[in-house]
C-alpha cells in the first residue's frame, strides 16, 4: 500500500477503505508516513468528506493508535459527557455528582488546558485539599464505593489524534466536519466511555458559530458513536452569552455548589437536567428522559445531590466544609460592579469577549505556562433580555488588583444595551439521539 495513492483516491472523491485508513493512521503515528503526505491528504477529506464507515474507521484507528482506559472493573454502564466548549460552562461540575447520586458511574477523567478559565481539574482543586493524583486502582475503588472519582489524564492517549490536530492547526484544515467529529470521539472511546452524551455549543463563545454547523457536527459524532457500538446522545445549547452567572474557578464552583442545591441560575439548572437526563438513559437507570428528569429533580430537592458533591469531594482529600462555607473557597481581594452607562434592556453579552475578560484577569491560561488564580472572575447580575436601571450592575467583577480600566472597557465594549426589550435566548435547540 502507498501513501501516494491514498491521497490520489481521496482527492478523486472516493472513499477510503478501514485498511487504507488504518494504513495511513498507524504510519503517520510512527513516523513512516511524513506530515507533507498527511497534510495533503487531510487537505484532500476537507474538501471530498469522509462517508459514515470513513469516519468511523478513522475513529477507531486512533482510539487504537495508544493507550485504552479499561474501565470494565467498574460496575455500571459508564457515561461520559463531552462540551466543545464554552464561556463559564459549570455544567460538569453539576452533572458529575447529580448523575452519580442516582447511581450512573462517573469515571471522569479530566484536564487542565489553556482557556478563559482553567479546566474542571483546576476548578476543583479551589477547593482546598482536593486532588486528582490518585492511582487507577484508587479510581476504580473510588467510582465503585460513591459512584463518582476525577483522575488527572493518564497515559498516552491517542496519540494520533494530538499530532494529526496539530497538523491540521497549520494547515487549515481543522474546520472539516469527520475530522473533528472524529478527533472528539477518539478522545471519548479512548477514555473508555460506554455511552457518550455530547453537549454541543453554538454562538459566539463556541467553536460552532452557527446552528447549521452544529448540528452537522453533532449529527456526525452521534452517528460515529452509534456505529462504533457507543449509544451517543447530543443536545445543541446556546453560548452566544456565558452559561450560569459565574466565571471563574472557585467562583463556579460556588455556581455548582448553589445548582446541587436546587438554587442555581435558571440555565445552568436546565442545561444539567437536559444533559444529566441523557446520562442517566443512557446509563440505564431510567427509561425515558422524563423520568430521569424527575429523579434528578428530586435529589435536588431532597439533598442527595449536594451531599454526593460532599462525599466526593471528601474522599478525594478535599475540605467538604466549603459546601456550606462558601467563604472557604478562594475569594479575591477587591470587587467592582460594572454599572450600567443607561438604563435599557440587555441584548447581548459577547460569551468569548467576556470569556477574555476572565482571562485578562487571571482566571485562566493564555499559555501552557501561565499561572492560573483560582479566585477572580466575574459573576452576571443580568443576562441577556433583562432590564437594567441606569447605574445598576451588570456584573460584579472578583479581581486582585484595582487596575482593572481594560477589563472594564472590554466588557462595556461587549455588551449591548438598547430601549426595546427582547426575548431570553432558547438554551437548547435540539436533541439528537
Ligand atoms: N476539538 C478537538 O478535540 N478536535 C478537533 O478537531 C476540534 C476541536
Ligand atoms: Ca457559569
Amino acid at each position: 500500500m502507498r501513501m501516494y495513492d491514498i491521497i490520489a483516491k481521496k482527492r478523486d472523491g472516493q472513499p477510503l477503505t478501514q485498511e487504507e485508513i488504518d494504513f495511513f493512521i498507524e504510519g503517520y503515528t510512527n513516523g513512516s508516513i511524513p506530515d507533507y503526505q498527511v497534510s495533503a491528504l487531510a487537505m484532500a477529506v476537507f474538501f471530498q468528506d469522509m462517508n459514515e464507515e470513513e469516519r468511523a474507521a478513522i475513529t477507531m484507528a486512533m482510539v487504537h493508535s495508544g493507550d485504552t482506559i479499561d474501565l470494565s472493573d467498574i460496575n455500571g454502564i459508564k457515561v461520559d459527557k463531552h462540551s466543545t466548549g464554552g464561556v463559564g460552562d459549570t455544567t460538569t461540575l453539576v452533572l458529575a455528582p447529580l448523575v452519580a447520586s442516582v447511581g450512573v458511574p462517573v469515571a471522569k477523567m479530566s484536564g487542565r488546558g489553556l482557556g478563559h478559565t482553567g479546566g474542571t481539574i483546576d476548578k476543583l482543586e479551589s477547593v482546598p485539599g482536593f486532588h486528582v493524583e490518585i492511582s487507577s486502582e484508587e479510581f476504580v475503588n473510588l467510582v465503585n464505593q460513591n459512584q463518582i472519582a476525577v483522575i488527572g489524564q493518564t497515559g498516552n492517549l491517542t496519540p494520533a489524534d494530538k499530532k494529526l490536530y496539530g497538523l491540521r492547526d497549520v494547515t487549515a484544515t481543522v474546520n472539516s466536519i469527520p475530522l473533528i467529529a472524529s478527533s472528539i470521539m477518539s478522545k471519548k472511546i479512548a477514555s473508555g466511555a460506554d455511552a457518550i452524551v455530547l453537549d454541543v455549543k453554538t454562538g459566539a463563545g463556541a467553536f460552532m458559530k452557527s446552528k447549521e454547523e452544529a448540528e452537522e457536527l453533532a449529527k456526525a459524532m452521534v452517528s460515529i458513536g452509534n456505529n462504533v457500538g457507543r449509544q451517543t446522545m447530543a443536545v445543541i445549547s446556546d453560548m452566544s452569552q456565558p452559561l450560569g452567572l459565574a466565571i471563574g474557578n472557585g467562583l463556579e464552583v460556588q455556581e455548582a455548589i448553589d445548582t446541587l442545591k436546587g438554587q442555581g441560575p435558571e440555565d445552568l439548572t436546565e442545561l444539567s437536567l437536559t444533559l444529566g437526563s441523557q446520562m442517566v438513559v443512557l446509563g440505564g437507570k431510567a427509561n425515558t428522559l422524563e423520568e430521569a428528569r424527575s429523579m434528578l429533580e428530586d435529589n435536588m430537592k431532597n439533598g442527595k445531590a449536594i451531599q454526593k458533591l460532599k462525599d466526593f469531594l471528601s474522599a478525594q482529600g478535599g475540605d467538604a466544609s466549603v459546601v456550606d462555607h462558601p467563604e472557604r473557597l478562594p475569594v479575591a481581594s477587591q470587587t467592582f460592579d460594572l454599572e450600567a452607562k443607561e438604563a435599557g434592556y440587555i441584548h447581548e453579552i459577547v460569551a468569548d469577549e467576556i470569556g477574555h475578560a476572565a482571562m485578562m484577569l487571571g482566571a485562566g491560561r493564555e499559555t501552557k505556562e501561565s499561572e492560573i488564580d483560582l479566585s477572580v472572575g466575574l459573576v452576571l447580575n443580568k443576562k441577556v433580555g433583562d432590564y437594567v436601571e441606569k447605574g445598576e450592575s451588570i456584573l460584579t467583577i472578583h479581581a486582585n488588583t484595582s487596575e482593572v480600566e481594560l477589563v472594564k472597557e472590554k466588557l462595556y465594549n461587549n455588551i449591548t444595551i438598547k430601549s426595546g426589550n427582547i426575548d431570553k435566548p432558547q438554551l437548547v435547540y435540539q436533541i439528537i439521539s
